[in-house]
């Protein structure tokens, strides 16, 4: 984060501010590492799909991986090849489905049998075949936060292995299906890499069960969910893509022919965007002060929806002793708050105060609950 630039911008806050020398450095850090394996990386648009940032990716060279009809559309406007697209998602709309078919993108994760059975029916009636990886849930543990978790039986993500025998049925009987390959995503947030090297066992078993139907994937998509450190954004080895892409080197099973696919979202934008406020009020609180932002739940849900911690960081205090504060936002939920009893510099109404490693999940996720719109980004 550059704090003069931010400071003498003036701009009307609250807004994300993004670093695009810091993209472009955590771009090429994870392009090198995953060169080294000839793996493939898609970016993970969901986690910020804001113009300047999309087009760093398709620079880089990467893929994208899509969410939506919508995401799709981006995706190509912004000039992404139909065979760099992979779209996952567990309801699908027929709209969907054909646009995917018609542009002939790389894959369609499909996520149920239910799915498998409309897309062969979709395809049939447009004449055509649809790409398809079949996205497994392999009921592992990624040990992250339960409303980002999604690789356990649990959760509605993917086909699980109880289903093989219907799913591998079905399969028989659809002439309108490629079979490309395995899709995998276990959750986000992940950073202690043990769950990616328990996903590897499972992915080695189960493209097993898959070979021994006849059903050989060209290639494996293991997902995303590398975590960054919120407590450090400035750290250099953030994230760190070198053990990552070594643990897949080490742990995974993979055939000559087959390619290894990633859809990385929060690792490669979180540590280049700050949401930028400004204090409101001061208010004295009977435990800790409140510091009162002009951001809210509105610009960024991440805390109110998850508990997510962001490092706060006032950007024009003046003295250097710290007192705690919570810091909230105008919202009326008692939900809406970024961080309770964070030590920061005395603050006065009026600074400017940055909410750190927002780039991911942060403006992509903001709404308009109060009537409140978002003003322009900043990008430098
Ligand atoms: C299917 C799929 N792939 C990739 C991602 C990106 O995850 P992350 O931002 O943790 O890398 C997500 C995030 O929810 C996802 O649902």
């Amino acid at each position: 984060m550059n704090r003069s630039i931010i400071q003498e911008s003036g701009k009307q806050t609250p807004y994300y501010a993004y670093d695009i020398s810091v993209l472009k450095q955590t771009i090429d850090r994870a392009r090198v590492e995953a060169n080294k394996y000839d793996y493939h990386i898609h970016y993970a648009l969901k986690a910020n799909s804001t113009e300047p940032i999309v087009r760093e990716m398709l620079h880089a060279g990467f893929g994208v991986d899509c969410v939506s009809g919508q995401e799709m559309e981006l995706a190509l406007a912004q000039g992404f090849k139909s065979t760099q697209i992979a779209f996952a998602g567990v309801g699908k709309t027929d709209w969907e489905i054909d646009n995917a078919i018609n542009s002939g993108i790389f894959t369609l994760n499909v996520e149920s049998i239910e799915e498998l059975i409309v897309i062969e029916e979709r395809a049939k009636s447009l004449g055509k075949h649809a790409n398809v990886a079949l996205r497994i849930n392999p009921d592992v543990n990624a040990r992250t936060h339960h409303y980002i978790t999604t690789g356990l039986e649990e959760n509605k993500f993917g086909i699980s292995s109880w289903m093989f025998d219907r799913l591998f049925e079905t399969l028989g009987k659809c002439n309108h299906i490629e079979f490309k390959g395995l899709h995998f995503h276990i959750g986000s947030q992940i950073r202690d890499l043990e769950p990616f090297r328990n996903l590897c066992t499972r992915i080695n078993h189960l493209q097993g069960v898959f070979i021994d139907h006849g059903y050989f994937p060209s290639h494996i998509n293991a997902g995303g969910g590398l975590g960054v450190d919120y407590d450090d954004p400035d750290s250099s080895s953030n994230p760190d893509f070198e053990a990552f892409f070594g643990l897949f080197d080490t742990y995974l099973d993979l055939h000559p022919s087959q390619t290894l696919h990633f859809e990385l979202g929060r690792s490669l934008v979180a540590n280049c965007g700050d949401l930028i406020s400004k204090i409101v009020f001061v208010k004295e609180g009977q435990k800790t002060n409140f510091l009162i932002l002009d951001a809210g739940m509105t610009e960024l849900i991440r805390p109110a929806l998850y508990q997510a911690f962001h490092k706060i960081e006032n950007i024009e205090a003046v003295s250097g002793v710290n007192y705690p504060y919570d810091v909230v936002g105008p919202i009326c939920e008692s939900s809406d708050c970024f961080g309770k009893a964070v030590m920061l510099p005395e603050s006065r109404r009026g600074e400017l105060v940055a909410i750190r490693s927002a780039g991911a999940y942060g403006e992509c996720m903001a709404n308009g609950y109060n009537m409140r719109t978002l003003n322009p980004s900043m990008f430098y």
